[in-house]
Order: structure tokens, then sequence, then C-alpha cells
């Protein structure tokens, strides 16, 4: 969702504010501005606009300044335009802020702002920010003790970077939504992520929830919101600048997906030693994992695609009963969530905030709450009882790849781990698995390899307007992940179906004009698939199979094929299909034009309802 940077420090020309507000277009906008005071001048300098930074870029002097902010926009209240982009200020314009996040009670406030006179100019919650600061400030308040006076007042999630023009200083505030604090060797950045920081120095201050930081160009101090001294620890952020960087790749996207064999032999390192699972970390007692009886995995988008294989997985291997939501179901379901179940929160950026709604409900009853994340320092890991990191490293593409499948092993590596503690897992079966998840990353490297017959598939198969993805089994979740990632970056409509439904109602759309995405490896419901496809040829549906390489029987029946190595363990076929999958979106999407890394509408992380 919306960026935000805010700098103090020794003079810098406008080009650093902007290049770091860069570093935060992967995260999704639709407008862009910045407020910024020129070295040796008292006036503030406003720049907003619709569209890409690019624009805002050629708009800009080649001014040196010495404090600043800047925000890329999201939009949820108000369309994206000018005047709804931020930073927003007071009526005396004294006052300018950026928001990443909702003020929930932003009408009763602006009804409260109004009455005493106050203008608006935008449709946006935030503007009520800075007019309530004033509102404070008019009252003798000091900005800061005003500022209190506005953190106590707003609900919803807010991380807030603001400066008041008479002053040296910026002001921040984190409430449910991310916000770090770069140390630089003069001066202060701050932005709503780490790897936006990253470029600049690797000393950073992760703010806690409900802080309020004042920032001079020497010094930093923390309150909380109850006007209390905190003092956060600086911390060293282990990010590579090649890690936020495309490289040799044209798109992240397509640079992560090249990544996963080399995260899966990674995660295979750190949490086996060959002969068995071992979470280290994992704060989770033997006894307490032989008794549970029930899990329920909360997770979003691609993460809950992730969670869904998990469930086959655990419901297989550890024999308990699992129950998955999405995470903006599960935290209004009335789910009869007990004190001795476990609940698994899946997210790549440990920030969605329904994930994170969801994990709050659950440790109301008293649950027990595990996180797989990639994000340490996240929200999610620090809310959770426990967690397991998937160390995929900062993921830039909106679409989430590499996560995926780190979330996938994960899962794996867990599921082993429960079902031995539960006793359905022998020693030796535990090291059969692992010999073959150990392959897992050899295998997909020679998908990777072999990817020039896909991109000439995707050119073929660009020109369909509408997608059915079908799996079984363990590979009904790929089909909806497979469906998720067409749709998401090329914008064509794909939906993701377990094969055995498809008589229900999905053959309808069948006929020569539509294109199907058969998930068809060589496991137990093979054969079922082989009728499935057959249904489809007789109704003259085009269809790209993935299938296991030798297969004899489907080959023949299909429009064109990918092939993945042969297991003898099937039940890591996800791992696997994910490559084809991820790979056929993102040649389909460059096929036609579309911008792959940010796609239209998606935010990188979702941190508001
Ligand atoms: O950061 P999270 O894993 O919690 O994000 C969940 C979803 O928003 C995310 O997976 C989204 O669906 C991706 N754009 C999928 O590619």
């Amino acid at each position: 969702m919306c960026g935000i940077v805010g700098y103090i420090g020794e003079s810098k020309p406008i080009s650093f504010l902007v290049e770091t507000l860069e570093r935060l277009e992967y995260r999704g906008y639709d407008s862009c501005g910045v407020a910024y005071r020129p070295k040796n001048s008292l006036r503030i300098i406003l720049k907003k606009r619709r569209g890409k930074i690019e624009g805002l870029k050629k708009e800009l002097l080649s001014h040196q300044f010495d404090i600043g902010i800047a925000h890329t926009r999201w939009a949820t209240h108000g369309i994206p335009n000018r005047i709804n982009a931020h930073p927003h200020f007071d009526c005396q314009r004294h006052i300018f802020v950026v928001h990443n996040g909702i003020v929930e009670n932003y009408k009763e406030l602006k009804k409260f702002l109004l009455k005493r006179g106050h203008k608006f100019r935008s449709q946006t919650d935030t503007e009520i920010i800075p007019h309530l600061w004033e509102e404070y400030i008019k009252r003798r308040k000091n900005p800061l003790e005003a500022l209190f006076e506005v953190v106590n007042l707003l609900e919803g999630s807010f991380a807030i970077v603001a400066l008041v023009s008479s002053l040296d200083k910026i002001f921040v505030v984190r409430k449910d939504s991310p916000l770090s604090l770069g140390v630089l060797k003069e001066g202060f950045l701050v932005a709503s992520d780490i790897p936006a920081i990253s470029f600049s120095t690797k000393r950073v201050v992760n703010l806690a929830d409900r802080q309020v930081g004042v920032i001079s160009k020497s010094s930093w101090e923390v309150y909380d919101f109850h006007r209390r001294r905190r003092y956060p620890k600086v911390g060293k952020v282990e990010i590579s600048s090649q890690e936020v960087e495309k490289g040799k790749f044209a798109h992240f996207m397509l640079k992560e997906i090249f990544e996963q064999p080399q995260i899966l032999k990674s995660l295979y390192s750190l949490y086996t030693n060959r002969e068995e699972v071992k979470f280290k970390e994992l704060n989770l007692s033997k006894k307490y994992l032989r008794t549970l009886q029930r899990i329920f995995i909360f997770a979003c988008g691609t993460a809950f695609h992730a969670g869904f294989v998990g469930k086959y997985l655990l419901e297989k291997y550890a024999r308990v009963s699992v129950e998955i939501d999405v995470s903006s179901e599960a935290r209004y379901r009335s789910l009869p969530i007990r004190k001795e179940d476990l609940v698994i929160a899946i997210s790549q950026s440990g920030e969605t905030a329904d994930t994170l709604a969801s994990v709050r409900e659950a440790k109301s009853r008293g649950a027990k709450l595990l996180g797989i994340c990639n994000v340490l320092g996240s929200t999610l890991t620090r809310e959770v009882d426990t967690f397991i990191p998937t160390f995929a490293g900062p993921e830039i593409g909106v679409a989430s790849t590499k996560a995926y499948t780190a979330q996938v092993f994960v899962l794996f590596l867990f599921t082993i781990y429960l079902a031995k503690a539960k006793g359905f897992l022998t020693s030796l079966q535990e090291r059969e698995i692992l010999k073959e998840l150990r392959d897992v990353s050899r295998y997909q490297e020679k998908i990777l390899k072999e990817l020039d017959s896909l991109r000439r598939i995707a050119k073929k198969f660009s020109k369909f307007g509408c997608f059915l993805f079908l799996g079984r089994g363990i590979n009904y979740p790929s089909a909806l992940e497979g469906a998720l990632k067409l749709k998401e970056i090329s914008y064509i409509p794909a939906e993701g179906y377990p094969a055995g439904e498809m008589k229900h109602g999905p053959i309808a759309l069948i006929d020569e004009y539509r294109a199907v995405v058969c998930i068809a490896p060589q496991d137990s419901l093979y054969e079922k698939m082989v009728s499935n496809i057959c249904e489809i040829k007789a109704r003259k549906g085009k269809i790209l199979a993935i299938l296991t390489r030798g297969d004899k029987e489907i080959v023949s029946l299909v429009e064109e094929k990918v092939f993945v190595p042969k297991l003898n363990n099937q039940d890591l076929s996800p791992l696997l299909v994910a490559i084809p999958l991820q790979s056929f979106a993102y040649f389909v999407a460059k096929n036609l034009g579309c911008e792959i890394d940010q796609p239209r509408n998606l935010a990188k992380s979702v941190t508001v309802e």
C-alpha cells in the first residue's frame, strides 16, 4: 500500500528523497507527492501529482533540501488525483503530513473540525490529521503535546510522518502500520519499509506499535502514546543492496522466480540435519504437539494458497483436523477456536491487516499462535507466540512467487515435525521424505533451465480472454495459485477450480475460445485428470497441461504441455508445478505488455482492511 519517506539532516539534493520514494514503488500506488524545505529557506515546497514518480521527478528543481517528507498513495478515500495525493496540510500550511493506513473515525473528526472553521481540500481521511493537530496547537499546546492529543483521538491504523514548517524536526507515529527509522552518518531517514532505507544505512530502529518519535538533525526521541519515553535499540539490517535490485533480470518477478531453488536449499540446511527436522527456535513443546488435535490456518492471497497445501499435508501426515480460511472471513466468523488449538498465520510481509486481525481474535480466545513469515521484526512476528521465518529475502514483485514456495516448504517441514511428535511418522519415513525434499531445489533448477518452451506457449495462449486452472488433491491449491498469478499481472480473467467440480458449473465455459491449464502430475488422481482432460477436449477447449516427464497418456490429448521431473512422493509436487505456473503468468503478462512488478490497483502489502 502507500509508501512513506521522511528525511532530516545535512542538505541533500531533492533527488535523494525521490529516489528513496522510488524504492517503495513496488508496494503499488496511483499518485505521489513531496513536501520539503529548500536549504536556507523557511518556505515549504509542496509538489503532488497523479501517476508515477517519474513525472514528479521532472517537476522538481535541483534544489538542495534538509528536511522533507514524501509519499506514494494507494487510493482508499477519494479518487486518485493531485488533490487527494499526500502530503496534506492544515489551514495555515504550517503542518504537512503523509500517512499510511486508514483513520476510521475521520468522518466524525471532520464534522468537529468543520464546525471549528477548518477548510478541507481533499476527500481523504488523512487530511483531518494536520487540521486536528493545528486545532490542538491553537489551544496553546506545544506541537509534541498536541500530537499526543491527536494520536489518542485517531482510530484505525496509521503510520505518519510529518513536518511543521517552523521547526527543525520531523515527527513520526506508528500504529498498526510499519515504520522504521534509519540512522545515517548525518541525519535520519524514515520509511515504511526497511529495503528502502537499506540503500542508505544498515543501522535501523523499528518503531513499535503505538509510538511517537521526534527526530532532529542529530538526535531522536521516542515515546509511547501515554507520553512515556521509550528507548528502542538501533539494530542492523541484514539486507544487501543486491537483494533489492533486479540485476540482470527484466523484472523483480522473474528474478524472484529464479531465486526459488536457492531459497529452498538454504531452508533445507537451516531446518534439517538431513536425518530430521530441527526447529531450534520453535516454542511449541513436544508434549503440546503430541496432544494437538486441531489447527486453524489464516492467511490471504498467495499465503492462503500455501496454507491450503499445508492443510492437505497436515491432515495426511499429522492426522490433525485443519480448518483454513482467508483472514478477511476468519476474523468475522464465529469460529469455535479453543485454547488447546493451534492457529497458524501465514504472511510474507507480516503486516497484512486482515491476517493480523484474525490472529488477535484467536489470541483473545486463548489459542496458541504460530506465525510463518518472511519479514523478521514485522508485526506478525511480534504478536504470535512463536514463528518460523521463511527467509526468502525481500520480495519486491507484487505477485508473490518465492515467498509462496518458501511457505509451502516450511509447512512441509512443520508437518513432518508434528507427525513425528505425534508418533505417526517413523525416523525412517522422515529420512525418506527429507531425502526427496532435498532434491526439490535441483528439480526446480531443471524446470527453470527449460523455460524457453513456456515462453513460446505463453505467446500462443496470450490471445485467450479467459482461463480455467484445474488441479486435484494437493494441486487444487496450485490451480488457485496459478489462476491468481495470471489474473494479477495479465488482467485476464482466470479461475482456479478442483477438477472434479468442473462438471458442476465451469464446464459451461469451455469452447474453442477458452484455455484450460490442467495440473496433472502422475499421482493417485492422475486417471481422474485424464477423464477431465478428455471432457475438455471433447468440447474443443485449448489445454496446456503440466505433466510429469515421461507422461504417455495425457501428452497426446493436449494442445501444449510442460514437464516437471518425476517424484516418488507426489505431495512435493506443488513445489515443482509452482514454477511453470508462475512463469506462464509472467510470460503472458510480458507478451501483453503489462506492468509486471507493479500491476494496476494492487499493493504489495495490504495494511488496511
Ligand atoms: O504479505 P502477505 O503474504 O500477508 O500478503 C497476502 C496477499 O496480499 C498476497 O499474497 C497477494 O495475494 C499477492 N499479491 C499474491 O501474489
